[in-house]
Order: structure tokens, then sequence, then C-alpha cells
């Protein structure tokens, strides 16, 4: 049985004041959840939340960092700075950042091989856009996506693994995605796996589906077979909407 994993990306929101409000306020409306919470802060929010998170059961997570274990790359961030801080998850492939960073396939399995040296699980984001969804693409897109960013790793790393489907035209859009897209995307995702690797592997990845998530929409997601959580972005900046979207979560 796979644990769900509900994580908030934050994105460029939130101060350190902001931040530990937030986690004062929120860590004690899910101290019973059965499922994996997590918040994906900003670098400068990442030293408050990991202060504010110790005796909760909420995990640290951060956006982004570099491929390389250090050196000379002026404003980046290693894995080893962000495990010394408290960080268990870290996203890499977002689109965002495959759009205005130029982040690719390759990039990510460089940063998932280096996350999972520093014992740091990766978020790894995968999804079309909405030319791409409208010409029929978005299974061709997505495995390809997938297989790139898994070169190198084993099936234990990959079995570790979270990989969100999170379809372009649905982020930041109210958007969502109808649940049949939903979970046939999800499972397409588990499949790759599965080629690629093996039945067990494939069954032990934990798949989120991301893209205007909201709690009016979360419970049918989470009713999918192949869906094991959300990677929300907008609904996670309040209180009130993230903790009705870990109630909600079942
Ligand atoms: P929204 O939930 O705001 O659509 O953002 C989704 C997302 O990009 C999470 O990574």
């Amino acid at each position: 049985m796979r644990k769900k994993v509900i994580a908030g990306n934050w994105k460029m929101n939130m101060l350190p004041g902001d931040t530990i409000n937030f986690i004062e306020q929120f860590a004690p409306l899910v101290k019973d959840t059965e499922h994996e919470v997590i918040l994906c802060v900003p670098y400068t929010d990442i030293f408050y939340a990991w202060h504010t998170l110790e005796g909760t059961n909420i995990h640290l997570g951060a956006q982004n960092m570099h491929w390389e274990e250090k050196g000379a790359y002026t404003g980046e961030i290693s894995a080893e700075m962000l495990k010394s801080m408290g960080v268990e998850y870290v996203i890499i492939g977002h689109s965002e950042r495959r759009e205005y960073y130029a982040e690719t396939s390759a990039h990510c399995a460089a940063k998932a091989k280096r996350l999972f040296a520093a014992d740091i699980t990766p978020i790894l984001c995968v999804g079309e856009t909405e030319a791409e969804y409208d010409a029929g693409k978005t299974a061709e897109v997505v495995s390809t996506e997938i297989k790139e960013s898994l070169e190198g790793l084993t099936s234990d790393e990959v079995s570790r693994l979270v990989i969100a489907y999170e379809p372009i035209w649905a982020i930041g859009t109210g958007k969502s995605a109808d649940v049949e897209t939903a979970e046939k995307c999800c499972k397409l995702v588990r499949e790759t796996v599965k080629s690629l690797y093996d039945e067990a592997t494939a069954e032990a990845v934990r798949i989120q589906y991301g893209g205007s998530v909201k709690p009016n929409n979360i419970k049918e997601y989470m009713a999918c077979e192949d869906i094991d959580g959300a990677l929300i972005g907008g609904a996670s900046l309040k209180v009130d909407s993230f903790k009705e979207l870990v109630d909600a979560t079942k």
C-alpha cells in the first residue's frame, strides 16, 4: 500500500515571517494525518521552516538545486547544503523551470542522482503543454520525459522516487485535468516505469497529480488507483485550504 503524499509548492511566495506563521497554525491541524505532508518552500524560508517544523509530522522540501556536488556555480545551491538544513524532498523538472530556465530531462537525471546521493527524495515533474495535449502527444511527451529523467537511476532509487504528472495547461489556470485524463496519465507514468524497470519498482513509485488541485476536486483524484497524492501550488498558500486538501485525501 503506497502512502499518499500531499506536497505544497509555494513557488516564489512567502517571507520568513509568513512561513513561521503558516507552520505554527497549520502543523497542529494535520498532526494526526496518516498521509505524508510536505512543504516545498523558497530557499530563503528553509532555515525558518526547518526550525518551526521541528517536532511536527510535516516534511521539508525545496524547489530546486544544482546537479553538481560543489564548485564555481555562482548563485546555486547544492543537495548537501539543503540536506544540512533538514530538507528531505526537492522538486526537479517543474514545468516553470523547464520553460523559464531551460531545465531539461538530462538535468533532471543528474539532479536526481545527486539528490539520492545526499539522501534526499526527488519529486520529478513531467507533463505536456496545451498544444501537445491538443495534438494527442501527451503519452509520447510524458513517457519520453520519464525515460530521459530516469537515465542512470537504479530500480531501488526509482522505487523511492515521487513523480508528479502536471499537465502544463492545468497549472495555475483553474482548468484542472478531468479525473479520467489524470488517472490515464498517472497510469501511463507507472507503465513507463514498469517497462524501464520492473513491476515491483512500478508498484512502489508514488505518482502525484498536479494542476489546479483544490479542496473541491482533490477527493476524486485521490480515489484513483494510480494517483498517490497531489502537488499543489496556489491552494497550498493558505492554511485553511491546504488543511482541507490534506483532510479530503483518503
Ligand atoms: P497550481 O496548484 O497553482 O495549479 O500549481 C500546480 C503546480 O505547479 C504545483 O507544482
